[in-house]
């Protein structure tokens, strides 16, 4: 593994690697334990996107573990007065030992890779967001002691989130079932990938259906950064695709339920749902943290298997 872009670059022993580091590094921080892996090392967060999690976790993790994160606004880069990614990833490779970049574009991430010779972390793209689904599946394994064999519904837009969750759901063997409104469906291309990963995948229109029987209940922004022009015509489509207690009381009686932050109570899903009982929100939001450091040091360490 050089870079994450994609679930889809990571084998199932890859994320069962980074599931198991991540569970031991959240139990040393626990203990207080510190450890300096990353100490003399740079990491270099350029951000074309807002963001809380995925900046603080990724910053406070580069400290935790003894190094140096450099946030990046590419309005104060010269990105903003037109130099290109290509020069900029071939000049930020001279000085960073890694990059974590969210952006517009996927081919931007593309771009940063292709001209750097250290590694690059999809931190959010149009298309993907790998760092949050390793995060949710460590919550998941929390939660349930495993990964693999059971139901996970999708309520909402088939964004990026949903793509990373395609892929990992087929990469480690656990049903899916994506309930969307019509022209809201996830991309194609990913549904394919999904397929021929193995993946058990459908598609309907149907969330009251698509949840019986749920073990895992999982919901997004209706609105994602970027489609922000078409907020009206979202608000209107999406009536009816809330995740609430009408989706939890026809699941599992222990299902989860789940959502990437930040939440809008009351239109993707209800109050009740997302501070009720049910919910792990803000321990998929903690676990951005572990995950993120696990894959830091996956990355950046060079010596083979960190032990941590
Ligand atoms: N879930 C997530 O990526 O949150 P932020 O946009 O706050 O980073
Ligand atoms: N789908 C959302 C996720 C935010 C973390 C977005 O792209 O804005």
């Amino acid at each position: 593994m050089k870079n994450l872009l994609s679930m889809a670059d990571l084998s199932l022993e890859d994320i069962y690697g980074i599931l198991d580091l991540a569970e031991e590094i959240k139990e040393k921080r626990k203990q207080g334990k510190v450890t300096d892996h990353l100490k003399n090392k740079s990491l270099g967060m350029l951000f074309e996107k807002a963001s809380t999690r995925t900046r603080v976790s990724f910053e406070v993790g580069m400290s935790d573990l003894g190094g140096h994160a450099v946030y990046l606004n590419p309005n104060d880069i010269q990105i903003g007065r037109g130099e290109s990614i290509e020069d900029t990833a071939k000049t930020l490779s001279r000085y960073l030992n890694g990059i974590v970049a969210r952006v517009y574009s996927h081919d931007t991430l593309i771009k940063l890779a292709g001209n750097s010779i250290i590694p690059v972390i999809n931190a959010l793209s149009d298309k993907e967001h790998p760092c949050q689904v390793l995060a949710d599946l460590l919550t998941i394994k929390e939660y349930k002691n495993r990964i693999s064999n059971m139901k996970f519904v999708w309520v909402g837009d088939g964004n990026n989130v949903c793509n990373s969750l395609m892929l990992a759901c087929a990469i480690v063997g656990m049903e899916m079932v994506v309930a969307c409104p019509k022209g809201y469906e996830p991309d194609e291309e990913y549904v394919l990938k999904a397929k021929k990963l193995g993946g058990v995948l459908k598609i309907t229109n149907d969330p009251l259906k698509a949840s019986e029987n749920a073990d895992i209940l999982y919901t997004d922004v209706w609105v994602s950064m970027g489609n922000e022009d078409e907020e009206l015509q979202r608000l209107k489509d999406f009536v009816g695709f809330q995740l609430n207690e009408e989706l939890i009381a026809v699941s599992k009686p222990d299902v989860i339920v789940m959502h990437c932050l930040p939440a809008y109570r009351g239109l993707e899903i209800s109050a009740g749902a997302i501070d009720g009982p049910h919910s792990v929100v803000f321990d998929q939001a903690e676990n951005r943290l572990h995950a993120q450091k696990a894959v830091l040091l996956e990355l950046m360490v060079l010596d083979e298997g960190p032990e941590f």
